[in-house]
């Protein structure tokens, strides 16, 4: 079976090339490119195409991948809201996906996201390298015994609560589903969740419901100096309103792994490029604001996890056996 591997990083080829000669059945060429409308065509001869977050995968290039014999798209990730689902499903093109790699790296990463902007340690480590030891705008506020607001419990949202309890926070969710493991969570409607938390972190995906969910009248609801983050996905939050919330000294911190305007950035080195008109930099001008290249995932667990399901999925499908990753 012939895999074509979008986007590839330095530290993707590593980690599946570990665990390939487990999987002789399946053959990998890798490439740099984006998957995309304008680079679908190279996989003309493959199987199967492997994707990652950034890459469009929307109706253009399915309908190309379609046209070029492609039976399967392997995302090595667990969001697939950059996938037309319902047109690979015509083309009888099957989509597998990494539903849960490792959830405590992206909890751990919200929880370091939270803690840094309450503690100014991105000011902080840039004013010690300057010789300078003052503390001004350095106040921040104890976690403890204070609300951690988690939206969407499931597999991450559940490890962020863990994480929170572990904090001694009072810990309260909003999910349409309540996670039975979470015996010391009270669920509450996302209103009350708004108005009672000192941090909220988001942890839903990204859907036509959950699309802008944070807006200018969701953060209107909100405590005054709460601290918002985000790691699941940019357009939960409505950049514009965000900004303007900012303006208004509504939060105290925001920490952002994602944001809408990620896409052109994400895994890129733009150190050079101008930015004509960018929301990121605007974003980037708030001193109580970090945001991280949607790393949440990045840690040596998540990538070996990544890497085995990805080839789990790849042979499951060869074998015709179904796994439960499918994205139907
Ligand atoms: P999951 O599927 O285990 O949990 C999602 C939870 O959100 C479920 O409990 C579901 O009932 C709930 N939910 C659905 N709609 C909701 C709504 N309208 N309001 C409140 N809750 C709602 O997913 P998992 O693994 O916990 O991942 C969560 C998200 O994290 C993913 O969708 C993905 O976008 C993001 N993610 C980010 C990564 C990063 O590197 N920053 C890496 C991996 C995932």
């Amino acid at each position: 079976m012939k895999i074509l591997f979008y986007d590839t990083k330095s530290y993707d080829k590593e980690s599946f090339e570990k665990k390939r000669n487990e999987y002789p059945e399946i053959q990998i060429d890798y490439l740099k490119s984006e998957l995309a409308p304008g680079t679908a065509q190279l996989a003309r001869g493959y199987d199967g195409v492997c994707a990652f977050v950034s890459c469009d995968v929307g109706t253009e290039t399915v309908k190309i991948l379609h046209e070029c014999g492609v039976k399967l798209i392997l995302m090595r990730c667990a969001g697939f809201n950059n996938v037309d689902i319902s047109r690979a499903g015509e083309f009888g093109m099957k989509v597998m996906r990494v539903p849960g790699y490792s959830p405590e790296a992206v909890a751990e990463h919200a929880m370091a996201l939270a803690l840094a902007v309450n503690r100014r340690i991105n000011k902080a480590y840039v004013r010690v390298r300057e010789n300078d030891f003052s503390l001004s705008g350095m106040l921040g506020f104890n976690f403890h015994h204070k609300t951690a607001g988690i939206v969407g419990t499931g597999k991450i949202g559940a490890a962020m609560a863990r994480i929170c309890r572990g904090f001694g926070m009072k810990v309260i969710a909003y999910d349409m589903y309540q996670n039975p493991d979470l015996d010391f969570v009270t669920y509450v409607k996302l209103d009350e969740l708004l108005g009672r938390s000192d941090l909220i972190s988001l942890h839903c995906p990204l859907m036509d419901e959950t699309y802008h969910l944070i807006n200018q009248e969701t953060i209107h609801k909100m405590k005054d100096g709460v601290i918002l983050v985000n790691t699941s996905r940019g357009g939960l939050v409505k950049t514009e309103d965000l900004i303007e919330g900012i303006r208004e000294r509504k939060f105290f911190a925001v920490g952002l792994d994602v944001y809408e305007e990620e896409k052109k950035n994400v895994f890129e080195d733009r150190s050079d490029d101008i930015m004509e008109s960018s929301v990121t930099a605007r974003l980037l001008s708030f001193p109580n604001v970090i945001i991280t290249s949607h790393q949440g995932f990045f840690t040596q667990e998540a990538l070996e996890a990544i890497s085995e399901t990805t080839l789990n999925n790849a042979r499951a499908f060869l074998n015709g056996e179904k796994t439960g990753n499918e994205v139907e």
